[in-house]
């Protein structure tokens, strides 16, 4: 499973980059308003500022709706790096372009998903990657480590590419469910990776190693 972190902030990216397991950043309009960015060329910057940061697929989202400004604006995106994967909303004119992307050559993450239903839409359409959004399912009582068991079944009978990009993660045991479930890639913020090294016993037991390999070292006879 391939690991992206889910933010627009330099230095989470840079955080989670010095790490060594990073594969890739998913972003979104909320996530680069949260950083403060002003113009289009402000965007443009700080997606290829993402780029230079880190070797791996960066998710650029659209802002537009209409078909022919997703295409304009998708274009725009994916000529700022090889590495630029234009993010598409899943509504009508978002499954059409998705389509157009896929016909010449520009990679895709379908956003926004929901049901098994978008998601095969999507896989159809070319989509690159589908990202369920399993936090917010859970948020209203759904389950949404299931939709990504239930798209992984249905993608491996059907032979679809499309790659499951589990999003809007919420915590560490987010990250074990989706990869349990199928995932081929989990998105989440730097403290649910960072959830990932956490465990008593561990601390427990480097601190137990440290004593007494100190309690070695105050024995050891110095070699002449
Ligand atoms: C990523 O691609 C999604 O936009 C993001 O994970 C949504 O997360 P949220 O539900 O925490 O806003």
């Amino acid at each position: 499973m391939k690991f992206f972190i889910d933010t627009a902030d330099l230095a989470q990216i840079k955080e989670a980059n010095e790490l060594g397991i990073l594969d890739g950043v998913t972003t979104n309009p909320s996530l680069m308003a949260k950083v403060g960015i002003k113009s289009e060329a402000g965007v443009l910057k700080h997606y290829e500022t993402i780029c230079e940061m880190v070797d791996g697929d960066v998710s650029a989202e659209v802002i537009s709706t209409s078909f022919n400004e997703i295409i304009e604006e998708g274009k725009k995106l994916a000529a700022i790096h090889p590495n630029i994967v234009v993010k598409v909303p899943m509504i009508r004119d978002g499954v059409k372009a998705l389509k157009w992307f896929s016909d010449n050559g520009i990679k895709t993450n379908c956003t926004l998903i929901f049901s098994a239903g978008q998601a095969i839409l999507a896989a159809k359409a070319g989509a690159n990657y589908v990202s369920p959004f399993i936090g917010r399912i859970d948020d209203s009582a759904w389950d949404g480590v299931q939709l990504i068991a239930q798209i992984a079944h249905i993608y491996q009978l059907q032979g679809f590419k499309t790659e499951i990009l589990a999003a809007s993660i919420r915590s560490a045991l987010h990250i074990v469910k989706c990869a349990e479930a199928g995932a081929d890639v989990c998105t989440c913020p730097l403290e649910s990776i960072l959830g990932l090294l956490k465990h008593p016993l561990t601390d427990i037991g480097l601190a137990k190693f440290m004593d007494d390999a100190k309690k070695m070292k105050e024995q050891m006879v110095p070699v002449k």
